[in-house]
């Protein structure tokens, strides 16, 4: 037989027995060009969904998560809030708005709503000869309708990829990207309560958001050493964790950040054995709660999986035991600085 059938099979088993049966897909991926004026470089990737769906998204999220009371603050500052606040962002923000027809308010508003329910689980970890790679999972509610808005994009300048990212259109910041042959980046959520009322001062006082900070990072930052201070240092509207991957051996940090500067900076340390770190949504130097554990079995994971045999393939795997794999998991992202055409997006759980 050298029919069909074994050819099937053959594939079947390079794919291997768990994404076989986990079918989780790739999604579509853009070139976003910083080449371009802010206001039109997303219209392009726009015009690839329907208005309808997106113009829905927008006002889903803010009916359900917005408060009341923000949302009719924002109508009367948000002209003032777009003069303090950095470009590009609100040049695109701007861009997509007008051709979304919706207001400006509404679509500040999404790109800066932080939810108090997301979770995530972030992992930088490095393989017995001193490759270093990074892992993700994005844990958020909507589902449904962010998963089918969740885009790999790169963003060009002269042409060429500077960077890439994980985020889902109309939303300008990135929680999950890659620097080519320099760092990767993660951020998991650090809730600390009343949120609205601290970023909307903070933004005031030209705090950045913390999803448009990676994306700075990402653009400007040299190499590893640099992206760590900028995203350690600079102010922003709230608390979060910042996972960072670079290109060598002892390259691998969690940084837990308090709006105005860092609370703890946690680096591998592979010559005491800490060949990994692993960040939910809580402190890890405190206990996680026994209602929300997915860092113990996390590391009992990475353990089982060993220093040795360490790859992105095997960092999907981890990210794919339950719990850290759950039902509100929107996405897996692995990826390498040192290697970044590996950069991979799955989409889990798909409807
Ligand atoms: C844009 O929205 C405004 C206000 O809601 C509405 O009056 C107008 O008809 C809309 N235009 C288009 C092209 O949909
Ligand atoms: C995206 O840009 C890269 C770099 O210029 C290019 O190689 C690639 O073909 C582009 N992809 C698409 C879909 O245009
Ligand atoms: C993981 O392995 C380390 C080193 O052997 C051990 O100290 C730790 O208890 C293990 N953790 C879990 C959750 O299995
Ligand atoms: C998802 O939810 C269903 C129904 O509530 C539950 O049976 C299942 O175990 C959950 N799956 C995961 C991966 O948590």
């Amino acid at each position: 037989g050298r029919g069909p059938l074994p050819a099937l099979l053959q594939l079947l088993l390079l794919a291997g027995p768990g994404l076989a049966a986990a079918a989780p897909t790739a999604p579509p991926r853009f070139n976003v060009s910083l080449d371009v004026a802010a206001e039109l470089r997303w219209l392009p990737v726009l015009r690839s969904y329907d208005r309808e769906l997106l113009r829905a998204a927008v006002v889903q999220i803010i009916g359900d998560r917005v408060p009341t009371w923000v949302h009719a603050l924002m109508g009367k500052v948000v002209l003032e809030l777009e003069r303090l606040l950095p470009q590009p962002f609100t040049g695109e923000i701007r861009g997509m708005c007008r051709f979304l027809n919706l207001s400006l308010a509404d679509c500040l508003l999404v790109n800066l709503a932080y939810e108090s329910s997301a979770f995530c689980t972030s992992i930088v970890a490095q393989d017995s000869r001193g490759q270093i790679y990074h892992g993700r999972n994005l844990d958020y509610p909507y589902g449904d309708t962010l998963r089918k808005l969740t885009v790999d994009v790169q963003f060009l300048k002269n042409g060429q990829v500077a960077f890439t990212g994980t985020t889902f259109v109309g939303y300008v910041g990135l929680w999950t990207g890659q620097s080519p042959h320099k760092f990767t980046v993660s951020g998991d959520e650090r809730d600390k309560g009343w949120w609205w009322e601290n970023a909307i001062a903070a933004l005031f006082q030209r705090h950045s958001p913390i999803s448009w900070l990676i994306r700075t990072t990402l653009s400007e930052s040299e190499n590893f050493e640099a992206a760590v201070f900028r995203l350690a240092k600079t102010p922003l509207i709230a608390d979060v964790y910042y996972i960072v991957g670079g290109t060598s051996s002892q390259e691998g940090v969690v940084i837990t950040r308090n709006r105005g500067g860092p609370a703890d900076i946690w680096p591998l340390d592979p010559l005491n054995g800490a060949w990994f770190r692993v960040e939910t949504n809580y402190d890890h130097w405190k206990p996680a709660p026994k209602h929300d554990d997915r860092r113990t079995p996390t590391i009992k994971a990475l353990n089982a999986t060993g220093q040795a045999h360490l790859s992105l393939e095997a960092l999907f795997q981890v990210l794919s035991v339950v719990p850290v794999y759950n039902n509100y998991t929107l996405y897996t992202t692995v990826m390498s600085a040192a290697s970044p055409d590996k950069y991979m997006t799955r989409i889990r759980n798909p409807s």
